[in-house]
């Protein structure tokens, strides 16, 4: 079915490169959403041009680091003003620091991570609000993670942290979203193949076999497994779905 998100105005961050954000842009462009993609990483944000290009897909770059919340602002107000409106925003930039609680240090780990995986959750959203309000509604969509529900063996306190943080943000952005016609929901993924999981995958002896063994279907999660429910997420077919968590996860949480 194509056509689900027509005429419909996207900002999805982390859309550089092989990953959950690029997966949901370009699904979103291909079902026919206008879509400025925000990367800081300007090699890896080309990538996904090139592809939008070669498709002839409506997708606009912008190169930006969203921990500036003045860059955040910005690039809501550059997808306004090239389409208009704004009525979708995918949160997929985010970085992470892992280390045992032993190495766990205050500066590098913790605020770092949360930064990473919660700043950069709050300013978009934040920055978008008006915007959205302005445009009749819309839906915001963030990452949790299955870390937000199952501990890793080691080396995730603040990653586990935001994720629960994540979740607990986004129904209260639902809740007060709500009167605006702004829903508000996360997707909790399982591992997925992205380029910053690949490299442990392809590299890390025993790395993919416990990660197998987690999941009750028998692959690895991939960016279009994402995409597919934020499409969803994102159109007017979840128009009654808002402060909803959807674990897309391969099972690994119903363990
Ligand atoms: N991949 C997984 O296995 C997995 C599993 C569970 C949850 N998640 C969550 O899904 C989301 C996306 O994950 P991913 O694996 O696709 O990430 P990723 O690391 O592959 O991609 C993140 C993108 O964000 C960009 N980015 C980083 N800092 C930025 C900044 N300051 N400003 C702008 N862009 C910036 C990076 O350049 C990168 O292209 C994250 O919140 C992650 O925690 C991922």
């Amino acid at each position: 079915m194509a056509g689900r998100l027509n005429g419909k105005v996207a900002v999805v961050t982390g859309a550089g490169g092989l990953g959950i954000g690029q997966g949901c842009a370009l699904m979103f462009a291909r079902e026919g959403a206008h879509v400025v993609g925000c990367d800081i990483n300007k090699a890896a944000a080309d990538e996904t041009l090139a592809i939008a290009k070669a498709e002839g897909l409506s997708y606009e770059s912008y190169i930006a680091d969203l921990t500036d919340p003045a860059a955040s602002d910005a690039l809501m107000q550059y997808a306004v003003d090239t389409f208009g409106a704004l009525h979708i925003l995918v949160t997929a930039a985010a970085f992470v620091e892992f280390a045992p609680i032993e190495e766990f240090d205050y500066e590098k780990h913790w605020k770092r991570t949360l930064q990473g995986e919660l700043d950069l959750v709050f300013l978009p959203c934040k920055a978008a609000w008006n915007h959205m309000k302005a445009s009749g509604g819309g839906s915001i969509i963030n990452f949790a993670s299955a870390n937000a529900y199952v501990s890793l063996p080691s080396g995730a306190l603040a990653h586990c942290a935001t994720k629960g943080g994540v979740l607990a943000m986004t129904r209260q952005l639902a809740s007060e979203g709500a009167p605006h016609h702004i829903r508000a929901n996360t997707i909790s993924p399982a591992l997925i193949v992205t380029s910053h999981t690949k490299e442990r995958l392809d590299h890390e002896p025993g790395f993919k076999e416990m990660v197998m063994k987690s999941i009750m279907l028998d692959r690895l999660g991939q960016p279009e497994d994402i995409g597919y429910c934020a499409t969803y997420l994102a159109s007017d077919e979840s128009s009654w779905v808002t402060g909803a968590d959807i674990r897309v996860d391969g099972g690994a949480t119903a363990f």
